[in-house]
């Protein structure tokens, strides 16, 4: 076998004759063309792999009446492919598609794409041994919660969240003022785009990065890692990056896009901000409460910050949980963690996991508001919303009460089960029972169908969706 650089350096030589002007288009980076800035001819030369497949992609950056065509060939004595060699072996069209199109297959001596009917359109190429550079992702954004003009959002989960399993004898669980973990060293980057959904900015935009990160207009928001809040680490599905977003509008219906390193786009979500009478502020990145990332019936924190988190947070509103936290975690420890099992699925560690969120999620009660009318015909499930009269004794021990009056999202009732399940019986916490007492407090019937024991078969099956429909809080 030769060396693989001399390989490649034997097809330098030879493609480089066979092909003078052609641009060597590199792996696993993108490259940017238009009509004007591509080689003549129009032919981009593709770097070789003996051992692994190629994905070809590209990707248009602008609407335009004038489409491309790309030909392909992996046989290099083809060196200018064209519409005719389409009927010959080895020659493929990448065709295009909602502005994307791919190829995948083997180039074990390199190969040539032809640029047809380029124009004025811009458009990138990626060569990858890695899988596609550009796609449309079938991952998600997530929303947070809203306020009138603010949004919490999150991009999608990409870091597997690590978990180091405590063993017997030295069964040690985090502390209840939890420090938090350190997040992965090389992140992908993310950027949200975020639109009024009944804009039409992004219209007649093809759903690429290139295209959708170049649109410049009022309404469409550009949300980079410099404007994040960082990485968040706010359950077990992993990772996320962390924006608070200001400045919208109230009673707004918004669309939000997750671009990751400016090449692959997830799938949207939408959201609705609350009317512009809602005063409940956001209370996000509790290090001892990952998951609360939703508005509270607190007073807003003071000037610049516009969400609270711990530097705003008066620390009386939270000493006492670390209290009962700390106190759970002793009685938990008097079980014989890690030596008897109390289960084939799940540990003490999962058990303070789902105590400390239920708990949270209690302490912290939701502000949220009922949906305006959207005046269709179909029946949507109603949120679990419970009206809170002004003043009135706090839901949770250590806030104050709160001067106005206020919907409270009730907890899914799921949020105490998973603690049920995942807690030896003899530490003896109870869920009320679903048919009898649950529904004073909790949100039943969404996620599970509210029979005890049942899982799954909930009204919505999910405490949110990826509409902006919001049922019940998971904490
Ligand atoms: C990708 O291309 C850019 C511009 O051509 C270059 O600056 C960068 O170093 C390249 N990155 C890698 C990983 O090769
Ligand atoms: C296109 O590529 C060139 C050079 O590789 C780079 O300088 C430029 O910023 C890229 N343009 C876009 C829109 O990515
Ligand atoms: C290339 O992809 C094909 C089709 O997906 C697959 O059957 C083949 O095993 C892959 N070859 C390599 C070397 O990865
Ligand atoms: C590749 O192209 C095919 C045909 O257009 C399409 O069905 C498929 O979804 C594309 N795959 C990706 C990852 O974009
Ligand atoms: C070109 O790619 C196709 C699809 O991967 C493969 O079947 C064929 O053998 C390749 N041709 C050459 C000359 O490598
Ligand atoms: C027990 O585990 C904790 C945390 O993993 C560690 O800090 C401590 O040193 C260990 N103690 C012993 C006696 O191994
Ligand atoms: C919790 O930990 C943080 C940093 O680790 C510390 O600054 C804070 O004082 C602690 N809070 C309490 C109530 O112990
Ligand atoms: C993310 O962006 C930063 C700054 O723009 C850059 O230094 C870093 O290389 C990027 N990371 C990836 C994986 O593209
Ligand atoms: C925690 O335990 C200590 C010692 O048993 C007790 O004094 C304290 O009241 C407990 N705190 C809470 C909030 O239960
Ligand atoms: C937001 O708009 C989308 C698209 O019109 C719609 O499907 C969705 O139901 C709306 N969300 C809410 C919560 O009304």
């Amino acid at each position: 076998m030769l060396p693989l650089t001399l390989i490649y350096l034997l097809q330098q030589i030879l493609g480089g004759n066979a092909q003078q002007s052609s641009f060597q288009l590199p792996l696993n980076n993108l490259s940017n063309f238009t009509g004007t800035t591509l080689p003549n001819p129009a032919v981009l030369s593709i770097p070789s792999s003996q051992s692994s497949n190629f994905t070809i992609t590209v990707a248009l950056c602008s609407s335009s009446p004038q489409i491309p065509r790309f030909i392909l060939s992996n046989d290099t004595s083809i060196t200018q492919p064209s519409q005719p060699d389409l009927d010959t072996p080895n020659v493929f069209e990448v065709s295009l598609n909602n502005g994307y199109g791919n190829w995948t297959g083997l180039m074990p001596n390199g190969g040539f794409m032809s640029v047809l009917n380029a124009g004025q359109t811009p458009f990138e190429v990626g060569v990858s041994d890695g899988g596609p550079m550009h796609e449309i992702m079938d991952s998600y954004p997530f929303l947070g919660d809203t306020t009138s003009n603010q949004a919490l959002l999150f991009s999608p989960a990409f870091g597997e969240a690590s978990t180091s399993n405590p063993t017997y004898p030295n069964y040690t669980l985090p502390a209840a003022n939890l420090s938090f973990p350190q997040g992965p060293s090389s992140p992908p980057n993310f950027t949200l785009i975020i639109v009024p959904t009944s804009s039409s900015s992004l219209a007649s935009v093809p759903r690429t990065a290139c295209a959708m990160s170049s649109v410049r207009a009022a309404d469409v928001l550009h949300e980079g890692p410099a404007e994040s809040e960082g990485l968040w680490l706010k359950d077990q599905a992993g990772w996320r990056w962390q924006w608070l977003v200001n400045g919208l509008t109230p009673a707004t219906n918004y669309t939000v896009y997750a671009m990751q390193d400016n090449s692959k786009v997830s799938s949207p979500i939408n959201f609705v901000t609350k009317s512009a009478s809602f005063d409940c502020p956001i209370v996000h990145s509790l290090p001892f409460c990952p998951s609360i990332s939703y508005a509270v019936p607190i007073q807003g924190p003071s000037l610049p910050a516009s969400a609270h988190d711990t530097t705003t947070l008066p620390e009386e509103f939270y000493s006492p949980l670390l209290e009962v936290l700390t106190n759970f975690t002793v009685s938990l420890t008097t079980f014989p963690c890690g030596r008897d099992m109390y289960s084939p699925i799940v540990g003490c560690a999962d058990c303070q996991q789902a105590y400390r969120r239920w708990l949270c999620a209690i302490w912290f009660p939701r502000c949220s508001e009922a949906a305006p009318d959207s005046g269709d015909s179909t029946q949507k499930p109603l949120s679990a919303l419970q009206a809170q009269a002004p003043s009135a004794t706090p839901r949770s021990p250590s806030l104050p009460p709160f001067p106005s009056g206020y919907n409270a999202l009730l907890p899914c009732l799921e949020t105490c089960t998973a603690v049920d399940r995942a807690c030896p019986i003899s530490l003896g916490f109870k869920c009320p029972i679903p048919r009898f007492t649950a529904k004073a407090s909790y949100g039943v019937g969404y996620i599970d169908t509210g029979e005890e024991g049942d899982e799954g078969g909930g009204l919505t099956g999910t405490a949110q969706d990826r509409w902006g429909n919001v049922w019940c809080n998971l904490g």
